[in-house]
């Protein structure tokens, strides 16, 4: 499997298992699967309600001798109510605890959105703290201590915009070496690829399927669905591939990681398998031509009354 090489020389498998929305009392069996299958790369966060489960089977699968940690990454993420700078030791020592594991490949800021230490979710604008109140400066210096303290190798952000990466690599002592965002032929993003590739931060493209299994509030009802377009169902049957294969072969040929989520064996199977598929300059050229700047995860659940984020300042367009 290709990797993503580090500026240390540490090497991330382009293809990792996503796990935003894999159920308890599913996940374990799903994350089992795909180390047997030959995944060695898990994308978890605290906010998905998951990560102790993941580490029972991580830790299964080590004393099973299916893989070992040093085979495998692993990222998780840092949630929103762990913004202020005491918080975030705790935030990843919780998340090592339940993945039962000592240090993490990646720890990423999860949102640029700070909430007040005790909420898990917000209800209302009290809930919420402006960038302003609490920089991500001072949280991103919280999160190189953890690199110093050896509780993860590498550390980046998630959902941040051009204007919020420049501003990071403005104070930054540890520059951010990923952003994880949402990427697909319909949201790809052409100007922050162009911005990462000339600042040696790298991409993770989450959503890579369109992520059809959002929950309810977060959909709309208009949605183009990603997995049905033609152009990407007839070029899919023309390389005699499946859709969601072309779709991660798409994000591989661009040089992103990308993290397809899968509860279900043989889809798993199916998507590792998109690692080994070639596409020709006249494929991708003909899904360039399918963008239309759709994110289907919008940040408007941030947006609240009286609040401090807007859809124009959390994304910068
Ligand atoms: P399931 O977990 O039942 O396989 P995303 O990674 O963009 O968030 O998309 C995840 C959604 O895509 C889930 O509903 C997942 O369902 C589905 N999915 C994953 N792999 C495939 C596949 N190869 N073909 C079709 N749907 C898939």
């Amino acid at each position: 499997m290709k990797s993503i090489q580090f500026a240390n020389g540490d090497q991330m498998p382009i293809l990792g298992l996503g796990t935003w929305k894999s159920a308890p009392g599913k996940v374990y069996k799903a994350v089992k699967e795909a180390l047997q299958l030959g995944y060695r790369h898990i994308d978890c966060a605290p906010i998905y309600g998951n990560e102790a489960e993941i580490g029972q089977a991580l830790s299964d699968s080590f004393a099973e001798g299916v893989t070992t940690r040093e085979q495998l990454w692993i990222t998780s993420k840092l949630w929103n109510n762990s913004h202020a700078p005491e918080n975030v030791q705790p935030a990843i020592e919780k998340s090592l605890a339940d993945l039962q594991i000592d240090s993490l490949d990646l720890y990423l800021i999860h949102w640029p959105v700070a909430f007040r230490s005790e909420v898990l979710f917000h209800n209302s604008a009290k809930d919420l703290i402006g960038l302003n109140e609490l920089p991500i400066a001072t949280t991103w210096s919280a999160m190189e201590n953890l690199v110093d303290k050896g509780l993860c190798n590498h550390i980046g952000v998630s959902n941040f915009s051009v204007p919020k990466l420049k501003e990071l690599l403005g104070t930054a002592n540890i520059k951010p070496e990923m952003n994880q965002i949402e990427l697909h032929p319909y949201l790809q993003q052409p100007a922050m690829l162009e911005f990462c590739n000339s600042n040696s931060i790298h991409l993770t493209a989450y959503a890579p399927l369109g992520s059809s299994d959002r929950p309810a509030p977060l959909k709309s009802e208009d949605e183009p669905i990603l997995l049905e377009d033609p152009t990407i169902i007839k070029m899919a049957a023309n390389h005699a591939i499946s859709p969601a294969q072309l779709l991660i072969s798409w994000a591989i040929h661009r040089n992103s990681v990308v993290i397809p989520k899968s509860v279900n064996p043989d889809r798993l199977k199916q998507n590792l398998g998109s690692a080994a598929i070639s596409l020709s300059q006249e494929d991708m050229e003909q899904i360039a031509e399918l963008n239309r700047n759709r994110r289907y995860v919008s940040g408007d659940f941030w947006v609240v009354e009286g609040g401090p984020y807007s859809l124009a300042n959390l994304w910068d367009e």
